[in-house]
């Protein structure tokens, strides 16, 4: 993603605590304070400007959402989002999703998405693909037994590089589309990427996989 600095991100982060988590190291193991209920989490790593989540959690009231975003100056506009929408069941979190486990015991997060995550096309990358063995390792540790990742992209090197991961580690595919867009799956919500790339005539792919 191209990104415009926008110094004064940090401060208007700060000043939502009630929107992006400020030490969400905190909640490791008992998410429920924070969303004051027991509802199921899921999370997305990579939220970029936040319509999935923002957009999942009004469709979803009974689910919990959390987006996970490393750049500031992206995840400020998620947070416009989450402002606007006032919706108690979606937080932010501005952190590196490595970082996973310092957030999450096993078993606090039911499902991960991952949306349009950098290709990383380069093999010596291949360790920063979100869809990487040690990402598959670092999911299943917060995950809850049978934990599933949704993932969607355009790009099909990725997509197929990530079939091939999941499958190396074991786990079941139990969904699968190559045009996401023309496939009878109900109830998309399109991303931000997903949107741009669809529009310019790419099919987007998408598959569900369960530990
Ligand atoms: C290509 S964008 C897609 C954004 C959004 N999911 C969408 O579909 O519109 C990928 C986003 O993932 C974020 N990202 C990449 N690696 C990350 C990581 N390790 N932890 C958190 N965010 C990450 C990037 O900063 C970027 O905003």
């Amino acid at each position: 993603m191209r990104l415009r600095h926008k110094p004064w991100a940090r401060e208007k982060i700060e000043n939502y605590p009630q929107y992006v988590i400020p030490n969400p190291e905190q909640f490791r193991g008992n998410w429920s304070a924070l969303f004051e209920n027991n509802q199921p989490i899921h999370i997305e790593v990579g939220t970029g400007k936040g319509r999935f989540v923002t957009e999942m959690a009004k469709a979803n009231p009974d689910i919990n959402y959390i987006g996970i975003e490393l750049q500031e100056s992206v995840i400020v506009a998620a947070l416009d989002r989450l402002i606007e929408a006032e919706l108690p069941n979606v937080k932010l979190m501005n952190t590196n999703g490595e970082d996973l486990q310092k957030f999450f015991a096993r078993a606090d997060v039911e499902r991960v998405y991952l949306n349009f995550s950098d290709p990383w096309p380069k093999n010596r990358h291949e360790k920063r693909r979100l869809t990487h063995e040690s990402f598959l390792s670092l999911y299943e540790k917060i995950l809850i037994k049978h934990g599933e990742i949704h993932f969607k992209t355009d790009n099909r090197g990725l997509f197929e590089y990530s079939l091939v991961s999941f499958s190396k580690y074991g786990l079941r595919l139990k969904y699968v589309s190559l045009d996401l867009h023309n496939s009878d799956f109900e109830g998309n919500i399109m991303t931000e990427y997903e949107e741009k790339f669809s529009s310019k005539g790419h099919p987007i792919y998408r598959c569900e996989v369960k530990y």
